[in-house]
């Protein structure tokens, strides 16, 4: 198929790729020149493992290409729309004009039968005026709604296999063409038995938020679960433990610690909400705005904690945090819990030092005030406190002998419950984590399996 990827972010450049290392003929409009520019290289403009290697191959066999120019949009059949919808400043709601400003540039370019395909995120009713904008452009066009549910720094294996597929469809003929693009586009996909949901354009929308919503809830669950613990002396990754074994509960985003941040699950319940209220349901998602000041809470609990292993203020304390990225194997700082944690705690004076093996640069540029180190052991020379806030594995094995040599004192508080406490506490350190007791009873709890 001839394929257009429109929006070459996070989603949009994996997709082009993988779309492309599935034998189409892919073209990615990216608006930005420089992106578009350093993309045509084969150089993914982010963190994202495997991703440079996919777009290398396949820009080598001639089936990929970048341009800022949106003409190259006239050659395709099927175009996706691959734009954020990031938070409104000052509101809850997503701002949607990226989106709209795609369609607008895409309807100059359409031809009889193309399929216009939305992948962004959007609050539900979204697709059916881009139904409006399209139509109206070119009446033999279709569109269709195809979430993803790709995750950063797994999103080449999401990509090309994932879970399952969603198709939005419209009534009709018009859904029929779609779908019949749609098959073909995901043609090898299909074949190794993807469960496949083929639903109508609202539906769709709402699978992609509810799911979001849903991970979010889950993480939040256990978070308050953590909260109790902190309360009663128990061991919220003991809990987690026993409770995932219910397979109808399972283990899986089951992880306490200080919760979730990036580009999606904040925004996307909060858009959520938004969009309950505007259409008079509000009371359905009030629950998400406790799952959203439950994962606020743990980050005002880490500096707590901070404090308190400080004797009661941090000013002036040397604190090094190990983690900027709002998960491990990105360097996706936007929402970063641990990045959060960080400036609340130079906001009370500390002299923090942030190292990350990613997101440094990102980090720079949005936080000049923060001090930052490339190696860990930069970050942690002379610290009297050492925080793990992004659970990198090069962290998460770290040699807590050798850390000790580097330290003031040897105290760690784990915001991610992915040390293993006894290793720590038998090489000399204090360890405190989120949610469990200040020396672990169990540490057997912890030898059970992460997923
Ligand atoms: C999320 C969803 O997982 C994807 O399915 C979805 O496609 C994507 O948003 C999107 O809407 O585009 P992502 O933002 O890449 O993916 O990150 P996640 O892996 O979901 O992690 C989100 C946050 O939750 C991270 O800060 C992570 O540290 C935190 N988390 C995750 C926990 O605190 N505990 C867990 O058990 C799992």
């Amino acid at each position: 198929m001839r394929i257009s990827v429109i929006g070459c972010g996070y989603l949009g450049a994996v997709h082009a790729a993988c779309m492309a290392a599935l034998g189409h003929d892919v073209v990615g409009y990216e608006i930005d020149e420089t992106k578009a520019a350093v993309l045509a290289l084969g150089d993914a403009p982010f963190y994202e493992p495997g991703l440079d290697e996919l777009l290398r191959s396949s820009l080598a066999t001639g089936r990929l290409a970048f341009s800022s120019k949106p003409e190259v949009l006239a050659d395709a059949e099927v175009h996706f729309l691959c734009v954020g919808t990031p938070q409104k400043r000052g509101e809850f709601a997503a701002d949607l004009s990226y989106v709209h400003a795609a369609v607008e540039t895409l309807v100059e370019f359409l031809s009889p039968g193309d399929v216009v395909v939305g992948k962004s995120t959007v609050p539900v009713g979204t697709a059916e005026s881009i139904r409006d904008m399209v139509s109206e452009a070119q009446p033999l066009a279709a569109l269709a709604w195809n979430p993803e549910f790709l995750r950063e720094g797994l999103a080449v294996k999401d990509t090309l296999a994932p879970d399952r597929l969603v198709y939005g469809l419209c009534p009709g003929g018009e859904g029929e063409r779609a779908r019949a693009a749609l098959d073909a586009v995901y043609g090898p996909i299909l074949a190794k038995g993807t469960p496949l949901v083929c639903t109508d354009l609202s539906t769709a929308q709402l699978v992609k938020v509810a799911a979001n919503s849903f991970l979010a809830t889950k993480i939040s669950f256990i978070n308050a679960m953590a909260e109790l613990c902190e309360a009663t002396g128990s061991d919220v990754v003991a809990v987690a433990e026993a409770i995932g074994y219910d397979p109808r509960i399972g283990r899986r985003f089951l992880n306490p610690g200080l919760g979730f941040g990036g580009g999606c699950l904040p925004k996307d319940i909060r858009a959520f909400m938004a969009r309950a209220g505007e259409l008079g349901v509000d009371q359905a998602l009030s629950f998400l705005r406790e799952v959203d000041a439950i994962n606020i809470r743990r980050r005002t609990r880490m500096v707590d904690l901070a404090r308190e292993e400080c004797g009661g203020s941090i000013a002036g304390r040397r604190i090094a945090v190990l983690g900027a990225a709002f998960k491990p194997n990105s360097d996706d700082i936007r929402d970063s819990p641990a990045l959060s944690v960080a400036e609340q705690m130079w906001l009370q004076g500390a002299d923090v030092t942030v190292t990350d093996p990613a997101a440094l640069d990102n980090a720079r540029r949005k936080y000049p005030d923060l001090r930052f180190a490339e190696t860990v052991q930069g970050a942690v020379r002379g610290a009297e406190l050492v925080l793990l806030l992004t659970e990198w594995p090069e962290y998460v094995d770290l040699d807590p002998c050798d850390l000790k040599r580097f330290v003031a004192r040897p105290r760690v508080l784990d915001g991610r419950n992915a040390l293993d406490p006894e290793i720590w506490s038998r090489a000399g350190w204090s360890y405190r984590a989120l949610g469990r007791t200040t020396t672990p009873a169990d540490a057997q709890t912890w030898r059970a399996q992460r997923p």
